[in-house]
């Protein structure tokens, strides 16, 4: 039997490359503490679990024709959780970068983080940096981390970087339109989300990409993090290619 033919008898279950799936998807990855918890565990031991899975989707993207991944990982609010658990994340994304760095470089993987570094300890930035660097000539999947990162925080430190240029003669106010804000956004590189997923059951959105998502499709799902996969991801793909998008239209 061929190659091919083998191959065709026993599809990836992520293989197929649905031409009108999203091509950028954004995930609030949500519900490691209550996963960490259902089995008697710290709530560190389910970022842990969670941090695990983000290798898993970030490696379905190709095959499903998801060319941009946003990931919330940390909000601007999330300082309000215990001393133990901010540092048990902020330990946990060091980690993550030194121990990731060389496979994502290796799977053509562009990391970018979007947020305020201004509070995030200078070690973590610095990884963080090198990290963009070393992936800043890749063109596979484009991985964007959201690290202490808020919407309105985003649009508050947007607006101060416009009023600047407007206050030094760079920008004419009558100019200003929705074309010039989003030049200003953490985001300026990216396209908008289309899809965008919230695992653990919460249907709100936590200040997650607020101008961004203006025309993006929700889905909210049970799944608690730790517990997504890609054949998940897959199916959410699917359903998006079956809506209707009309971007506040009519259909001709
Ligand atoms: C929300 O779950 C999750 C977070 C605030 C942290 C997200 C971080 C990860 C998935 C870890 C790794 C990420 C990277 C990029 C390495 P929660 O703690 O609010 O869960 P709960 O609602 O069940 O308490």
């Amino acid at each position: 039997m061929s190659q091919r033919a083998d191959t065709a008898l026993a599809p990836d279950p992520v293989a197929q490359t649905p031409d009108r799936g999203p091509k950028h998807v954004a995930i609030i990855m949500d519900g490691n503490g209550r996963w960490a918890q259902a089995r008697g565990r710290p709530r560190l031991f389910g970022h842990h679990a969670g941090a695990k899975r983000v290798r898993e989707v970030v490696e379905c993207c190709p095959a499903l024709g998801v060319k941009y991944l946003t990931i919330f990982a940390f909000s601007t609010e999330n300082w309000k959780r215990t001393q133990v658990e901010v540092a048990g994340l902020m330990s946990l994304f060091r980690r993550y970068i030194s121990k990731e760095m060389k496979a994502l470089s290796q799977r053509n993987v562009r990391v970018r983080f979007i947020g305020d570094r201004v509070r995030l300890d200078k070690k973590l930035v610095g990884l963080m940096d090198q990290l963009e660097q070393e992936t800043s000539c890749n063109d596979g999947t484009h991985l964007t981390i959201a690290l202490n990162y808020g919407g309105r925080d985003e649009v508050a430190r947007a607006t101060k970087r416009l009023a600047r240029d407007v206050a030094e003669g760079r920008l004419n106010p009558d100019d200003v339109d929705e074309e010039t804000l989003p030049k200003y956004l953490d985001t300026h590189v990216l396209p908008d989300p289309d899809l965008v997923i919230r695992t653990s059951g919460e249907a709100r959105i936590s200040n997650f990409l607020l101008w961004q998502s203006a025309y993006a499709e929700y889905e909210f799902i049970d799944t608690l993090w730790p517990d997504f996969s890609a054949e998940e991801l897959k199916r959410l793909c699917d359903a998006y290619g079956q809506r209707d998008r009309r971007f506040g239209a009519v259909k001709p």
